[in-house]
């Protein structure tokens, strides 16, 4: 994989990055649009890193693909589709790894305990085998994205990197590979999540900027029969908790529908409408 980086680069062609594990959906393409538009070579990575979940957590039974991934990718005209094996990636336990620090403290990273240094390794890793210029992440993860940016501040990665918005079903269900586990049910469940958000936006357009009325609004909403709310907050930058919502803030939002565990946001400046929508349900 370096190899072909560094002779693309040798040839003066910038490399975009864009990191996934794979069961590709139209938010990871138009991570790859992104990445096409902004460098000459993409590369795209599918790899299901076990260090991010948890032992009680779905890494076996994670969706994948691979067959379909490679058509996608090769239809988005992907220049090079980066598949490791799991073994060649963790030739044994690692025993190193990045610490993600005060960011991966609360909401996904309290939910979840290592996953962010598990996440920040692999994609440091991958970094450093891919050696992009660029990177895309989604705003759909944006604590992830908030500490990405993070770690190649801190860390002194030669990277630049960009978040993409969040893509979403015309109903509002933000895409997700863990979306294939949801029965026609859970799916019309799983639409609370982006209900709430949407709630609070409009609370928040009303003039209503006390992060704690806020919350409570979206979480009226979020508590609907098959829907367990995990958390609803409004952060600031470095996804802090703000006294006051300002069009800058983000409201984060996580909860299990069944068996599967979901999450999204929005920035209320720029609100669910400013996502982009895609497919087929109305
Ligand atoms: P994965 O969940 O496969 O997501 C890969 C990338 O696609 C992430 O940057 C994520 O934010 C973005 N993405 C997923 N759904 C999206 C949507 N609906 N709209 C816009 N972007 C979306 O995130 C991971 O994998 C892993 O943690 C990874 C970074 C690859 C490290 O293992």
């Amino acid at each position: 994989m370096r190899a072909w980086s560094r002779a693309e680069r040798a040839k003066g062609r910038r490399i975009g990055f864009v990191p996934t594990m794979g069961s590709l959906h139209e938010g990871h393409l138009r991570l790859v649009d992104r990445a096409r538009d902004h460098a000459d070579r993409v590369v795209l990575s599918v790899f299901v890193n076990p260090l991010q979940f948890g032992p009680q957590e779905d890494f076996e039974r994670y969706p994948r693909s691979l067959a379909d991934d490679r058509r996608l990718a090769a239809e988005r005209e992907v220049d090079c589709l980066f598949v490791p094996e799991t073994a060649a990636m963790h030739a044994a336990e690692p025993l190193v790894r990045v610490s993600p620090g005060p960011t991966a403290e609360t909401l996904e990273g309290a939910a979840r305990p290592g996953h962010f240094a598990g996440v920040l390794t692999v994609v440091a890793k991958l970094f450093h085998i891919v050696e992009p210029d660029l990177a895309v992440f989604g705003r759909k993860d944006y604590q992830q994205a908030v500490l990405v940016r993070q770690m190649v501040r801190d860390l002194d990665f030669p990277v630049e990197i960009d978040v993409a918005p969040t893509v979403r079903e015309l109903d509002g269900l933000a895409l997700s590979s863990r979306n294939a586990f949801l029965d026609p049910d859970q799916r019309r469940a799983a639409l609370a999540l982006s209900r709430a958000l949407r709630a609070v936006e409009q609370a928040w357009r009303g003039g209503e900027s006390n992060p704690v009325v806020l919350e409570r609004r979206g979480m009226e909403v979020l508590r609907i029969p098959g829907v367990t709310p995990e958390y609803l907050a409004i952060v600031g930058e470095a996804v802090r908790p703000v006294k006051q919502a300002d069009a800058r803030a983000v409201v984060v939002i996580a909860a299990r529908v069944g068996a599967t565990r979901l999450i999204d946001n929005v920035v209320l400046g720029e609100g669910v409408a400013g996502d982009v929508a895609v497919g087929g349900r109305a």
